[in-house]
């Protein structure tokens, strides 16, 4: 009999959700995501990037020592997490913690009722993350916090969750839904929600939240799985490939024995985040049970810390309150590196995330490491054990040694106490670490990161500081390792500080911190290290008499280096300590009762299945029997011949069923790929590829990773003969006439006389230039689509499409089957933004001709690098323009050239010069005319994008207004207000859409929003800020816009079935802008004048299905803002049809019988025969179809001038949504749409190589906003503006408005660097730092640093030493 301690070789085991998986045989290279998604019913588990960016794919993981009795619970990403590393784990996911069959957690239900869900496709995750938190603060020996509350705190509760990116909410729903657990929230700083109404009581409004109960908490682990940890098994490693040395000697072993075979070292795999290996390892070898790999002891001579410790644990060890007497500069060092490494990734890369796995990193492959320049700064060192030997290094030797081989394994790294370093008592002692990264919360490498320790104390012979020693550690800034700027500590060592020292050190490390040749904005990086140094040292300056003075108290060194950031006092550098998420956020909204239920803020249709991961999305349908996983190749040429594509290079690429091209369109089909109105896009490139990015053939494999792998290791030779150079700007299509043609019924008008507009101006700007870049969509879920062959030659699709309609006929014409044979089915995507217009279509098509072909089902989820590559995106574009004006600001005339670069193929490229122009002509521009060209080019066609051309055209009228005002020396905001239209400028430049005189509403939105900003106090505020702050400034800027958008006819059906349940399909598609709500609300009230006084509301018995397009035809297209509405009076035009029917049915009855129930009156209508099913097809009338939509807002931004960051410190918008139809889910439009607008103007950078190739095509380098870049105070109010018939319900459009709104922010940062450049005249009287300039889209930090001067810390140094007069 085996004893029960004895370890037995079994096999792989762990729960998922409480239920056993034993695994025989497994791929050691398949990760946890991928075992959930296809091989259990858990679909909550989203994959979005599969990189650890995001945080879709959040599970909890649970371990249970046997010993201690004890589970430890922590957040994980399932996309990095090898099975193997799970084994005897306990998995729980959303549907986990509640479902719909079981009961929804409060989690769920407070998401949905605080509207913190729109497409559901981020919502599973973040669920998750906190329930982690919440897990873990219940645990934690806190007061017991009051009923229906948790031990969470809110800053908890906002952190466990900002790691997590969601493209739709704008994040602030979220921060709510999380805080309302959380037991130190007040109750009145949450925000709009369907639980109370805002006059409730605090009392009634804690009763209406749904219960939390912490004793009714989820159980994490599984008994059964405790007992058979208890029994002692291991993983039989032979069977797994899969090995787990429980000794160093073991591990030697296995290295040895293993030589020259494909072998990985593994701890938690994240690294594979960002180096994506494709490589398939023979055998694995974790670290994980090695225990002396895994200490983590901290004593009086430092901390040594395990290579396998994970950042977590040691930035918990390094912050526990400790009990002996430990000594306080250790401490305080401990601290500092612990708050730094809570930036490094996010909390569910960092619970697993090994502190060797990152210092191997660095040094092998250069990753551009946080932790290795921190501890460098520290002098630290490691043990390393190559083969038989053991070694201790420090750090800076490892990290300068050449890449470690296989055989070199990182035992450990310890950081000495300083003490020993520094033992004086009589000196002072600094520490500080630095990183600028585009999100202060992490989840972004850094541009450059250092970290410095110096020893200082007063001086005796004068009021200076004397730098006795320091040690200055610098990274990630475009090196292959961190260094030690030792030059630099030598020369300050043993030196008085004063400016010319600090000058004198700053010029060294210019010339020590030197990017590699390649490396992405060197300059700006290296000004980060003379910024950092100078922040770190200047405070000291000016305080040598005021530290002498504490020093001599007896503050020495404790005080002081607790405060070691030393500016924090006087107030230069830290003057905004705001907390770092949002602080506030205020929501005004009317609810309007007219139409009731439509006007209430019902809660979103489905939030609680999209929360607990219930909600099917295109890849969450099981794969039909014998299903494959198409990946595409593409070019990464612009114009070449594909001579060959050649997919079996490499041997291990095995399940590689067929490589789909051109060459597999049948004879009778077409090789198209997306269609739209001004033309058609092939699917792949022909023998000439016409671009980089384009599809040239469909790898279908048996597993989407084997489509993946092969399609990434294909190789493509191209040819160049006789072929033209590529067009890959504007300015070249220009010079080669490379045009698409603009239909005349859209290409938008001048207005006024454009001469006489010149010659009435007193000044002119001529020829001014704008480039403007792209943007992607980012929605959460990449394209998607699962084709099934079906009987005699028909095909039905599932598609993650805006546009199900012309999927279909794109489909039908490839195949070249007529549309009968086609059906295309959307229940709803994972966010669109347009993206999903005519780029879902060739994903769809490519999906059906392999199914077609190899009469098998086939499905395609692309990765996020291919949705990337392979979808267009916003149009770039060049203007040009010539302004006349006043000299009051009053602009007379504007004349523009636009080049669009809109790509390959027109898609609805022709449309951008229409949209442009609608939202540019929210001011008065006296006459104005255009010159606008749609440009083909060797570029990747661009398509829709929320708000596509109105956010450009909105851009380029606040640019020409910001010059205006600069040449004039003009406050903007007056020239704003003076270029605002009256309704007779309104009417000549808007004509048909303009409306009449009392629907203008933009003045009176212009002045409220004045007033309800406090904007003229704030921009007084601004202006003392500004005076007393030298490395921080401020701007404030106030925005109008108008948006133009046309209500398109479209398709409904409403059928009551038997029983009285009541089933809509729409033209529409629900993509997370709540169109299935606000259809849900309208159906209700088109019926309820058939309703009994009993019955109730009819919200609940309605349901909207999936569109079909055999079921539904000519749904078109989801987009322009305006499907809700067209889509809610369809419905209506349904409801009115069976009221009519109904109403006399139900008379008569009532004549009869008396008063009769709604399902009474169903069921005999039905005996009846009476027809229960309406179809509409709604058109708008001329006069109807096209108006205006008005909104304002005010932001205030404060700048870094060290570093280039921008913070966005309040943002005010009143937006007019006419009578709205559900102002919960507009506000949720509004906020989400602002902060897509935030990432265009601010953070988005979209990048190609020098042949077109984007290459910021990962969550690594393309950076949307997250939780810790919006804006601090958020408030929006929510104007229901008047009744007006000839709108749907007087309702006006959401969608994409709100989304131009975010140039406020731009505008305001431009004021902001307007000040820092001021500054920069006042030091250095160099005229290079002009008023006028432009500030460019994104505003990154690199871009918003270089005009605030790369040398701003020189030239203030030079300054004030006099050396510039
Ligand atoms: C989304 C994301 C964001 C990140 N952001 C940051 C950041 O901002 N700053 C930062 O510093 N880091 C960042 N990281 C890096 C992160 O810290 C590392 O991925 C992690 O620490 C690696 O640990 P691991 O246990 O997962 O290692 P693994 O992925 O298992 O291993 C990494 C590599 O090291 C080898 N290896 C591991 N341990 C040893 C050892 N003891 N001896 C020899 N070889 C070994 C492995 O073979 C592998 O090649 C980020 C990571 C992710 C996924
Ligand atoms: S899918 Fe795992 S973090 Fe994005
Ligand atoms: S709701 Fe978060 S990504 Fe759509």
């Amino acid at each position: 009999m085996v004893m029960e301690t004895e370890r037995k070789a079994g096999a792989l085991v762990f729960a998922v959700n409480g239920e056993r998986f034993e695994l025989p045989t497994v791929d050691p290279s398949t990760t946890l995501l991928e075992f959930l998604r296809s091989r259990t019913p858990f679909k909550s588990v989203k994959l979005s990037c599969g990189e650890g960016g995001c945080g879709a794919c959040v599970v909890l993981l649970s371990k249970y020592d046997p010993v201690l009795d004890k589970v430890e619970d922590c957040t994980i990403s399932s996309c990095l997490t090898l099975l193997c590393n799970i084994n005897r784990c306990s998995i729980t996911t959303s549907e986990g913690i509640g479902n719909s069959k079981d009961g929804f957690h409060p989690i769920h239900q407070r998401f949905a009722g605080f509207h913190a869900s729109q497409c559901g496709f981020c919502t599973p995750g973040i669920c998750v993350s906190l329930f982690g938190a919440l897990v873990n603060a219940e645990k934690s020996n806190r007061l017991e916090p009051p009923p229906g509350f948790s031990k969470l705190t809110v800053s908890e509760a906002e952190k466990a969750v900002a790691g997590n990116l969601c493209r739709c909410t704008g994040y602030r729903p979220i921060a709510d839904a999380c805080k309302s657990l959380a037991a130190d929230v007040d109750i009145e700083d949450l925000g709009f929600n369907s639980f109370w109404r805002k006059e409730d009581s605090k009392e009634v409004k804690k009763s209406k939240l749904p219960l939390y109960n912490c004793n009714n908490e989820v159980c994490t682990f599984p008994e059964f799985l405790k007992k058979e940890i208890r029994s002692g098994m291991y993983l039989d490693s032979e069977r797994y490939n899969w090995y787990s040395p429980a000794s160093v000697g073991e591990l030697q072993n296995l290295l040895k024995v293993n030589k020259g075979t494909e072998m990985k070292i593994v701890v938690s795999n994240t690294g594979m985040g960002y180096y994506k290996e494709l490589e398939r390892y023979e055998t694995y070898i974790d670290l994980k049970h090695i225990p002396e790999l895994s200490i983590l002891r901290i004593d009086q001579t430092g901390v040594e810390i395990g290579a396998t410790v994970t950042i977590s644990k040691v930035i918990e060890a390094l912050t526990k309150e400790r009990q002996h007497d430990f000594h306080s500069r250790d401490e305080i060092v401990f601290r500092k590196i612990a708050s730094h490494m809570e930036k490094v990734a996010s909390e569910f890369i960092r619970n697993t995330a090994s502190v060797g796995g990152n210092l191997v990193m660095a040094q092998r492959k250069g990753f551009p490491s946080d932790i290795a320049t921190i501890l460098l700064a520290v002098d630290s060192v490691v043990d390393i054990m190559s083969g038989h030997q053991f070694e201790r290094i420090t750090l800076e030797e490892f990290l300068l040694r050449p890449p470690l081989d296989i055989n070199n394994v990182l035992l450990s790294v310890k950081i000495p106490s300083v003490r020993k370093a520094f033992p004086e008592t009589n000196t002072i002692l600094l520490f500080e670490t630095y990183r600028a990264a585009p999100r202060p919360l992490g989840k972004a490498l850094a541009f450059l990161n250092a970290a410095f320790l110096a020893e200082v104390s007063p001086c005796e012979t004068s009021d200076g500081i004397l730098v006795n020693q320091c040690q200055l550690a610098f990274g990630a800034y475009g090196t292959k390792h961190a260094i030690r700027a030792r030059r630099v500590e030598e020369f300050l060592s043993g030196k008085i500080l004063n400016a010319e020292v600090l000058y004198e050190a700053i010029k060294l490390v210019r010339a020590t911190v030197v990017p590699e040749d390649g490396t992405a904005n060197p300059a700006y990086r290296s000004s980060l290290a003379s910024g950092f140094l100078f922040e770190f040292f200047s405070s000291l300056l000016d305080r040598g008499a005021e530290i002498t003075t504490s020093f001599l108290n007896g503050c020495k060194s404790t005080s002081l280096v607790k405060h070691s950031k030393l500016g924090q006092n006087n107030d230069q550098f830290y003057s905004n300590k705001s907390p770092t998420l949002i602080s506030s956020a205020r929501q005004v909204v009317e609810l309007s009762k007219s139409y009731h239920p439509v006007g209430e803020p019902v809660t979103k249709s489905g939030a609680a299945i999209q929360a607990s991961g219930e909600a099917i999305y295109v890849d969450d349908i099981p794969s039909p029997t014998n299903c494959l996983h198409g990946a595409f190749i593409y070019s990464a040429k612009p114009l070449a011949q594909v001579k060959s594509i050649n997919v079996n290079s490499k041997p291990h690429l095995d399940g590689v069923a067929a490589v789909i091209s051109h060459k597999d369109i049948p004879e009778v089909g077409e090789n198209i790929g997306s269609s739209f109105m001004f033309g058609t896009e092939p699917l792949f490139a022909d023998d000439l590829t016409q671009c980089a990015g384009q599809r040239l053939a469909l790898v279908v494999a048996d597993t989407q990773k084997n489509a993946d792998r092969a399609a990434l290791s294909a190789v493509v030779t191209y040819g160049m003969e006789d072929l033209e150079p590529p067009i890959l700007s504007v300015e070249e299509a220009v010079k080669r006439s490379s045009f698409f043609e603009v239909p005349s019924f859209i290409d938008p008008k001048p207005v006024g006389d454009i001469s006489k507009g010149m010659a009435d101006a007193d000044h002119k700007i001529v020829s001014a230039e704008i480039k403007l870049g792209s943007q992607y969509y980012f929605y959460m879920e990449t394209q998607a689509a699962l084709a099934v062959p079906d009987e005699d030659n028909c095909i039905v699709v599932y598609s993650s499409t805006q546009c199900p309609e012309y999927a279909h006929s794109v489909i039908a014409r490839c195949l070249g089957i007529p549309e009968h044979n086609v059906r295309v089915l959307t229940r709803r995507a994972g966010g669109a933004f347009g993206g999903k217009t005519v780029p879902s279509l060739p994903v769809a098509t490519a999906c059906a001709l392999a199914a077609h072909k190899l009469h098998r089902p086939v499905r395609i989820y692309l990765n996020r690098k291919t949705d990337m590559i392979t979808t267009g995106g916003r149009h770039p574009m060049k203007i040009t323009y010539t302004v006349g004006f006043k000299s009051d600001g009053k602009v007379t005339a504007l004349q523009l050239e636009i080049l669009i670069d809109a790509g390959i193929a027109p898609d609805m490229s022709p449309m951008m010069p229409h949209t442009i122009m609608s939202a540019l002509q929210k001011y008065d521009w006296g006459a104005l005319s255009f010159d606008i060209k749609v440009c083909k080019t060797n570029n990747v066609s661009k398509s829709a994008m929320r708000a596509p051309g109105d956010v450009q055209g909105s851009f380029i009228a606040e640019a020409i207004i910001e010059h205006v005002a600069s040449t004039l020396s003009l406050e903007v905001d007056s020239v704003r207000s003076l270029n605002l239209h009256k309704y007779n400028s309104l009417k000549s430049f808007y004509q048909d859409s303009a409306g009449e005189p009392l629907e203008y509403a933009l003045p009176s939105i212009w002045d409220k929003l004045a007033m309800s900003s406090r904007f003229n106090q704030r921009i007084e505020m601004v202006k003392k800020f500004n005076g007393e702050h030298k490395w921080k400034k401020r701007g404030i800027s106030r925005v109008p816009i108008i948006f133009g958008v046309r209500v398109r006819p479209t398709p409904g059906r409403v059928s009551i079935l038997k029983d009285g349940s009541i089933v809509v399909e729409v033209g529409g598609i629900e993509i997370g802008q709540g169109l299935w709500t606000k259809v849900k609300q309208i159906t209700a009230f088109g019926l309820n004048s058939i309703l009994g006084s009993e019955d109730g509301d009819l919200l609940d018995r309605v349901r909207v299905i999936q569109a079909d397009t055999l079921s539904l035809i000519q749904g078109g297209v989801t987009g322009g803002s305006t499907t809700s509405e067209s889509s809610c009076e369809a419905v209506r035009l349904c409801c009115n049809i069976l009221v009519e029917r109904l109403t006399p049915f139900k008379e008569r009855l009532q004549e009869q019988m008396g008063p009769i129930k709604w399902e009474a009156l169903i069921s005999l209508a039905h005996l009846q025969s009476v027809n229960l099913a309406a179809s509409s097809f709604y058109i708008p009338d001329a006069a109807s179809s096209l108006y205006l939509n008005y909104g304002a807002a005010v932001s205030e931004v404060e700048v870094n001038l060290l570093t280039g960051e921008t913070t966005m410190l309040q943002v005010d918008i009143i937006y007019d949504c006419g009578q709205s139809l559900n102002p919960a889910v507009d506000l949720g439009q509004i906020e989400g749409g602002f902060v897509q607008g935030i990432g265009f103007f601010m953070s988005e950078e979209w990048l190609t190589n020098s042949d077109g190739l984007l290459v910021t095509d990962s969550t690594w380098t393309y950076k949307i906003p997250s939780m810790d870049t919006i804006p601090k105070q958020f408030n929006v109010e929510i104007l229901n503006s008047s009744h007006n018939e000839k709108r749907v319900l007087s309702s006006k459009a959401s969608g994409e408005p709100p989304l131009l709104l975010a140039v406020s922010v731009h505008c305001a940062t431009r004021a902001a660097i307007k000040e820092a450049r001021k500054q920069l005249l006042s030091w250095s009287s160099l005229d290079e730092y002009k008023s006028i300039f432009q500030l460019d889209v994104p505003a990154t930090f690199p871009v918003v640093k270089e005009l605030c001067g790369l040398d701003a810390v020189e030239k203030y140094l030079e300054w004030s030493l006099g050396k510039n007069m």
